[in-house]
């Protein structure tokens, strides 16, 4: 019987207006690359060092899965990390299932490194979790010779037993996903020959760079079929020091924040700006955010810079389609900025929130609706009314539904909002971002609070 994680306690919390967001912050580590570090961390042969790793409870779920197949991993300091890695190939069969939380980076990536050992593994989760589908990772990992036994519709709890040697495939993503495409370069790293990977629309690109970073042989072309990543298998990681940049999608919460709390002024550091994750920057900016970026400079191989957001009036837009892959966490914030802009904005295109930590689409036209907003569902996004930068109604219950972004989403609504706003559970935010809270209000300020 695979262990059943056991639900936390929901933790309400009611939010009201706030004046002009004032100070510096810093950003916690990049999720995606927290992830990535760990991972391939554990592959190298030796010690590896890892400075500004985010300590939410997702990537922690990847670290304690890797300490469960044998590898060394200890916490020497605030975000300082050393990995005691195993080699490719060298992962240990875990003794019992390895439960993922709420997070289907960890689930997803560990499903493809586990393809290509000769372990198997049960992969277990929250309720959240347990309702995404697997079936994209399932598929490819299939094809290279492991078999993975899901529950009905493909989802967790589920069980890989890995194929050691695997077989490398050349394989084009159907659904535009940086979690499938790193799910197979994983199961590669340990298969003999080349896998390859073409993606029509190019997604968040940390995996490419930071394999490249620990030595392995990746090749990335742009063809007409679109990006093809190649990887020769059966590669030796060297063991690294790293230091993880600031989250883009931890900083869009207080972009908008400042961006709709008048008066407000905030300088925002070392935030991560790779091309493949800057959408919402860019969408904020074609509604008229003042955001200035300085001291750039190159962090663990990614672009991070200063970024100083002031208020401005917000007008409505229509959301570039092409934005999607580069903005796919930050809907959610978006859909806050929208209401708040002068006119409306439709943001469509975005499926693929169907299927995050909750029905993005669904519990965003929710909980904007509660609180006064109007809003359109369509079938792939939404269109939001604002209220021309007055102070939405708010007064609302949101339900945050196991999903850290509308719960931090929805925080953010309410710094704008004439009645407080109650998050049934806050908690969700410990995912992927356990300061934000604290930093709120570190920032926040009373001279207008209602
Ligand atoms: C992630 C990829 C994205 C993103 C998720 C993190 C990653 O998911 O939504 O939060 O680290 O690779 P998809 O791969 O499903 O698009």
């Amino acid at each position: 019987m695979p262990h059943v994680p056991v639900p936390r306690t929901p933790l309400p919390r009611r939010i009201a207006a706030s004046g002009p967001l004032r100070g510096e912050i810093a950003v916690p580590g990049d999720k995606s690359i927290s992830h990535r570090a760990l991972i391939l961390s554990a592959l190298a042969v030796g010690r590896s060092r890892i400075a500004g790793l985010l300590e939410g409870e997702d990537v922690l779920a990847t670290a304690a899965a890797l300490r469960a197949m044998g590898v060394g991993i200890e916490r020497t300091g605030e975000g300082t990390w050393t990995v005691d890695g195993v080699g490719v190939g060298g992962l240990l069969q875990p003794a019992g299932a390895l439960d993922m939380g709420n997070s289907g980076t960890s689930a997803r990536l560990l499903m493809g490194l586990v393809a290509s050992h000769p372990i198997t593994a049960t992969f277990t989760g929250d309720a959240s979790l347990s309702r995404r589908p697997m079936a994209r990772v399932a598929d490819p990992l299939r094809t290279m010779g492991a078999d993975v036994f899901a529950s009905p519709g493909d989802t967790l709890p589920l069980m890989v037993r890995g194929l050691c040697p695997a077989v490398p495939i050349a394989y084009t993503l159907p659904v535009a996903s940086a979690q499938v495409k790193s799910a197979i370069l994983l199961a590669g790293l340990n298969t003999p020959g080349i896998t390859r990977v073409t993606e029509p629309v190019p997604t968040r690109d940390h995996s490419e760079r930071m394999l490249t970073g620990f030595g392995a042989h990746v090749t990335v072309e742009d063809t007409p079929e679109g990006r093809v990543i190649s990887l020769t298998g059966e590669a030796e990681l060297r063991p690294q020091d790293i230091v993880v940049p600031g989250d883009p999608s931890a900083a869009a919460f207080w972009l908008v924040a400042a961006g709709i709390v008048p008066g407000s002024d905030l300088l925002v550091r070392g935030v991560g700006l790779n091309p493949t994750r800057t959408g919402l920057l860019t969408a904020l900016r074609l509604m008229g955010a003042d955001i200035q970026e300085a001291n750039p400079r190159t962090v663990g191989g990614e672009p991070v810079a200063d970024l100083r957001v002031r208020h401005a009036p917000l007008r409505g837009i229509e959301v570039p389609l092409e934005l999607a892959p580069s903005m796919i966490d930050e809907y959610p914030a978006l859909f806050v900025a929208a209401a708040f802009a002068h006119g409306r904005t439709v943001a469509r295109g975005a499926a693929e929130l169907r299927v995050k930590e909750s029905d993005r689409i669904a519990a965003m036209a929710a909980a904007l609706g509660a609180n006064g907003v109007p809003v359109e569902e369509h079938d792939d996004g939404l269109t939001v009314q604002g209220s021309c930068g007055d102070p939405i109604p708010g007064g609302g219950t949101v339900a945050t539904r196991l999903d850290h972004r509308i719960a931090m989403s929805m925080a953010v609504a309410a710094l704008h909002a004439r009645a407080a706003i109650t998050l049934d559970d806050a908690s969700p935010a410990l995912t992927s971002y356990p300061a934000f809270f604290a930093t709120l209000a570190d920032i926040a300020t009373q001279e207008s609070a209602a």
